[in-house]
């Protein structure tokens, strides 16, 4: 059950009404309620019990140091692609034993720290990549763990922008690529070979494709005769953005990876992202103008695509609701856009929308997964603030950024 919710036609998060967070802080700001967050964690573990999975939070999700400070308080490993994620996770106390590395182009500089910090794996995309750790690491500290991704050549429908897992997709090894380079390991003396990782892409609703990732996955563990430590499942389990969204439902899945993991006697990771943080904010704005367009109104608000990319990017959709709600509504077509010089920095349209007015506040929903995190400073905007409320408390976990700073750089 969500805490973000209306009490009495009034948005709330945890016991703060947005509307009095609203008149404190100046707005755009992220908002987000602690509970959601320790919720899905545990709603997540819960699913996968008796697997007693390594959840290693994808901080791409969200790198906002507090939250990861939140879930690794819950027990979370991180899985992290470059070595600025690698330096707050460690920054927020996540131990370097539960932390992966993925990403197809990791550098040098970031392999050393990787290295260096003796994290639980690197989770390599290529032979080539193999080849440099196994250099740095002789250099190094000898022996160094990894783990290998398998490209599985699955479909997963979700958007075509965020898929991953075919084969014409740049990730992980083929399963040919991947049999061969498990033939070879001893040529490369100074790398352990513990884990096998997949990630077939995110926002994925259905949980089919997971259940035919992990017969691939049986397929290639078996012709390389390898006994993996770890078994890597990636993220990628989709939320209810709108309705409509089916729910995943990991029931079966959880079964099928239960059986899996006993066959194979590995331990099991998951990198969920989304599922973690995706309902635990929205983003607060304010309409800055209504404007009557030719067939209809735009509401102005004055938080743009450099601020939440989503929409942009992705034509993903996301509500924005109210923070008041009545029962007045507005004829016609309403479209709520933002203030960057683009076409795409628009956000959605409703029909009969509710009664609005200028300096009214909205929120943006389910912002909490890929929303800070790919915030830009486009326009020369700066990067809007960040707050947590737990219960009726209300914590700053990112101050706006300086502008001064910004065009002083
Ligand atoms: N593991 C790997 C290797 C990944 O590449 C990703 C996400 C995850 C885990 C976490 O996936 P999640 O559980 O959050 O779906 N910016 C896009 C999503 C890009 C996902 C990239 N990889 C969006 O806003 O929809």
């Amino acid at each position: 059950m969500s805490a973000i919710k209306y009490k009495n036609n009034n948005l709330f998060v945890e016991n703060a009404s947005v509307k009095n967070v609203a008149s404190k802080y100046k707005t755009p700001f992220y908002l987000y309620s602690n509970s959601n967050i320790v919720e899905n964690y545990k709603s997540f573990y819960g699913n996968f019990k008796k697997v007693d999975p390594l959840i290693c939070f994808s901080v791409k999700a969200n790198s906002n140091i507090k939250i990861l400070k939140i879930l690794k308080k819950m027990g979370s490993g991180a899985d992290v692609v470059s070595g600025g994620e690698l330096l707050k996770a460690l920054k927020s106390g996540i131990k370097p034993n539960k932390i992966v590395f993925s990403g197809v182009g990791k550098t040098e500089e970031e392999l050393k720290l990787a290295i260096k910090k003796n994290i639980l794996l690197i989770n390599i995309e290529s032979e080539n990549e193999a080849a440099l750790i196994n250099k740095l690491a002789s250099k190094m500290r000898g022996k160094t763990s990894i783990g290998i991704r398998l490209n599985p050549d699955i479909n997963a429908p979700t958007h075509k922008k965020i898929s991953t897992g075919k084969a014409e997709d740049k990730f992980g090894l083929s399963k040919k690529n991947l049999i061969e380079f498990c033939r070879n390991i001893k040529k490369f003396e100074n790398l352990k070979l513990e884990a096998i990782s997949v990630h077939i892409g995110s926002q994925i609703l259905n949980e089919n494709p997971y259940k035919k990732t992990l017969k691939v996955l049986a397929e290639i563990i078996s012709k390389t005769k390898i006994n993996f430590k770890f078994v890597d499942l990636g993220g990628g389990f989709g939320i209810t953005y709108k309705k409509g969204d089916r729910k995943i439902i990991l029931k079966d899945y959880s079964n099928l990876v239960e059986k899996f993991m006993k066959k194979y006697n590995c331990k099991i990771i998951f990198e969920p992202g989304r599922t973690i943080v995706g309902n635990s904010a929205i983003l607060v704005a304010k309409i800055q103008y209504l404007k009557k367009g030719a067939n209809k109104i735009f509401a102005i608000i004055n938080a743009g695509m450099n601020d939440f990319m989503r929409p942009a990017l992705y034509d993903a959709i996301h509500n924005i609701f109210p923070i008041i709600k009545n029962k007045k509504k507005i004829k016609g077509t309403l479209e709520f856009v933002g203030p960057i010089c683009e076409t795409t920095c628009k956000f959605i349209k409703y029909k009969n929308y509710q009664k609005i007015n200028q300096s009214d506040y909205v929120a943006i929903m389910d912002v909490g997964a890929y929303g800070a995190s790919l915030s830009s400073n486009y326009n020369t905007k700066p990067l809007i603030a960040e707050l947590l409320v737990s219960k009726k408390k209300i914590t700053i976990i990112r101050r706006k950024q300086d502008l001064l700073k910004l065009i002083n750089n």
